[in-house]
């Protein structure tokens, strides 16, 4: 009996987080189940635009001229383990004055709440913490969005290219901050497989590596 009320919950909740999973990525469940979407590369559109690579030591100027910082964490950050490095350089931008927030998308990384669990194991408040719409009204005002090792999940195709697999999945508008740094190891696509417009945009700049390594970069230019 206790097997079964077990199961049964666990079966009910997996329920409602394929729900919101599908929600998020604006796809049906036979879509999410049946399409190749995360397991094939996709043909793409020609982007144009160039990509900008920026230095540590640059990427410090910037943000020590910012006064509102927005950090966009994904997946790759939960490879490079970077979150602890996140809440360093949050402190050190505190500490000049500047505003601090995350903006979470729902899918970010492999599991729901996964960038919410490493950055409570870095001890960042959850105060801080933005959901999609609440942070994309905030975009504008943001002098520099920082996205560590996410891909999709800022990805503009979802509202500009109709061609896009990706076309209609909600997004972090990162590219309508005025300055937007991509902390990544190449310009490898991410879990959907499709190209990103965002890294040839006039207001991104490119600092390629592990993410934890860019950033432990960026705070010995502070220090
Ligand atoms: P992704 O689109 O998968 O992009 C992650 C990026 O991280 C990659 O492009 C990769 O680029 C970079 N990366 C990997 N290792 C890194 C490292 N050590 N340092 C720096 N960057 C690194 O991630 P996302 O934006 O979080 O989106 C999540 C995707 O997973 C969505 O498509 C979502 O639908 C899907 N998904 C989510 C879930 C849930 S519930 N969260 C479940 C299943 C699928 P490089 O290789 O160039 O470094």
């Amino acid at each position: 009996m206790i097997l079964i009320v077990a199961g049964s919950l666990v079966g009910a909740s997996g329920i409602i987080l394929t729900q919101i999973m599908c929600k998020a990525m604006n796809r049906s469940l036979g879509n999410v189940l049946f399409s190749g979407f995360g397991s094939v590369s996709t043909a793409s559109e020609t982007i144009e635009g160039e990509v900008r690579p920026i230095e540590a030591q640059d990427a410090y100027y910037m943000l020590e001229a910012a006064s509102c910082v927005a950090v966009i964490p994904g997946y790759g950050m939960a490879v490079a383990q970077a979150q602890h490095a996140v809440k360093e350089l949050q402190e050190l931008l505190e500490e000049n004055d500047c505003e601090v927030i995350y903006g979470i998308h729902p899918v970010a990384g492999r599991m729901p709440g996964h960038m919410n669990v490493l950055l409570a194991e870095a001890d960042v408040s959850y105060d801080l913490l933005l959901e999609m719409d609440e942070i994309n009204n905030r975009m504008p005002t943001v002098d520099v969005a920082i996205v560590i090792g996410a891909n999709d999940v800022v990805n503009p195709a979802a509202r500009e290219t109709e061609s896009s697999p990706i076309y209609g999945m909600p997004v972090i508008n990162v590219d309508q901050a005025r300055t937007v740094f991509v902390l990544k190891r190449s310009m490898a696509s991410g879990f959907a497989g499709v190209d990103n417009p965002l890294f040839f945009k006039e207001n991104t700049r490119m600092l390629f590596g592990d993410a934890k390594e860019s950033i432990n970069h960026v705070i010995r230019e502070f220090e």
